[in-house]
């Protein structure tokens, strides 16, 4: 679907982040399993991740993201309408990890859901964010993007393992009086779905002894088919949404892609047009952090100073699923919220 909304809007006004403290290197992985700085670095860009602990879960790193995104905003947790969580590693199958963070957070007044569309969760959390507030269902809403991947990846599997790291974003979307979100697109294609999957746990395979004897409640990628896929959608998808809102590549300011490998990322860039001062990359310090990957980047180039007032910024994010994602928006100010 693609789109470019109502009129009305809808804006960030404020954002926060959280990831583990525990950094590990490349250099402890080649501990681990058969592999070397090296070979990570020249095939990924990645240098280090963050890796919860045995004792975190999700949860525990949506909260400080969510509380820095509502401080920042100024907005109390009880005003809150919708809480959404996009992830595919929640506490639990269910409740919804949303539904915890709401309870911790205090929000009362939220409706409160998670959302599962791999690494382009954050993307999709937007829209349906976006969509309902700009309809005027609901005046305040929390999105978050977070994994942890780390709990469900294979740590003797070098192809997986050292790809990906754990890591939680936050932004609360409010109306505001010009600028904001300016049109999504959203894709997906479930013929690949079993290139990026996770057998057990479901309804299709319940965890049992022969599933954990099996491996099957490990996530497994075929990384080759998903580089291709994802080379090809982040040009597509961002090209079709900056034709629909009417917008070229040269207008964009900063490019915000889902931080899976910088290889990837160059190709994207280089394929659209978009000169490298303009690309935002922190997979090196970060890995794929799956749906926190988005907000995390948004972060990093807004305490970098690159967001200012007015300024196009081009999200595009691509995984599981398979699913793809991009929205197109004019910065504006925190704290910029329409009377
Ligand atoms: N260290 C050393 N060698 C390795 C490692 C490793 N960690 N991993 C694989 N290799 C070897 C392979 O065994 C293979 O050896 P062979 O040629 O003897 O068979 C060789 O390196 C090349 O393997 P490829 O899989 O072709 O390596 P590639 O260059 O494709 O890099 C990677 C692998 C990094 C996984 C890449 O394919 C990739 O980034 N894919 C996209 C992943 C992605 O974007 N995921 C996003 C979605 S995530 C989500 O939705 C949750």
């Amino acid at each position: 679907m693609i789109g470019s909304g109502n009129g009305n809007c809808v804006s960030i006004t404020g954002l926060g982040t959280a990831v583990p403290e525990r950094v590990m290197t490349n250099h402890e992985l080649s501990e681990i399993v058969d592999t070397s700085d090296e070979w990570i670095v020249s095939r990924t860009g990645i240098r280090e991740r963050h890796v919860a602990g045995p004792d975190e879960a999700l949860s525990d790193f949506c909260l400080p993201a969510a509380r820095e995104a509502l401080a920042r905003a100024g907005v109390r947790a009880e005003d809150l309408d919708l809480l959404v969580v996009a992830t595919v590693t929640p506490d639990m199958a269910f409740p919804a990890t949303a539904a915890l963070v709401a309870d911790r957070l205090g929000a009362k007044q939220a409706g409160a859901y998670d959302l599962s569309a791999g690494c382009t969760g954050f993307v999709y959390a937007l829209a349906h964010s976006y969509a309902m507030l700009a309809v005027g269902f609901g005046r305040r809403a929390l999105v978050i993007g977070a994994d942890l991947i780390s709990k469900v990846v294979n740590w003797s599997d070098r192809s997986t393992c050292v790809v990906f790291g754990d890591g939680a974003g936050a932004v609360v979307l409010e109306r505001v009086d010009r600028g904001g979100f300016l049109g999504f697109e959203l894709g997906a294609d479930g013929s690949g779905g079993m290139e990026l999957y996770l057998a057990a746990g479901g309804s299709r395979k319940p965890a049992t002894l022969e599933t954990v004897a099996a491996g099957d409640h490990f996530a497994r990628m075929n990384g080759r088919e998903v580089f291709k896929f994802a080379t090809r959608v982040l040009v597509s998808s961002a090209q079709e949404l900056l034709d629909e809102v009417g917008l070229t590549v040269d207008d964009v300011d900063v490019y915000v892609p889902h931080q899976a490998n910088v290889r990837i990322i160059d190709h994207a860039a280089e394929r659209l047009g978009i000169p490298k001062e303009k690309v935002v990359v922190n997979v090196d310090r970060y890995g794929n952090t799956s749906s926190g990957s988005i907000p995390l980047a948004l972060a990093d180039a807004e305490k970098e100073g690159r967001l200012g007032e007015g300024s196009i910024v081009l999200m595009t994010g691509m995984g599981a699923g398979l699913t793809w994602g991009s929205s197109v928006m004019e910065w504006t100010s925190m704290n910029g919220v329409a009377a």
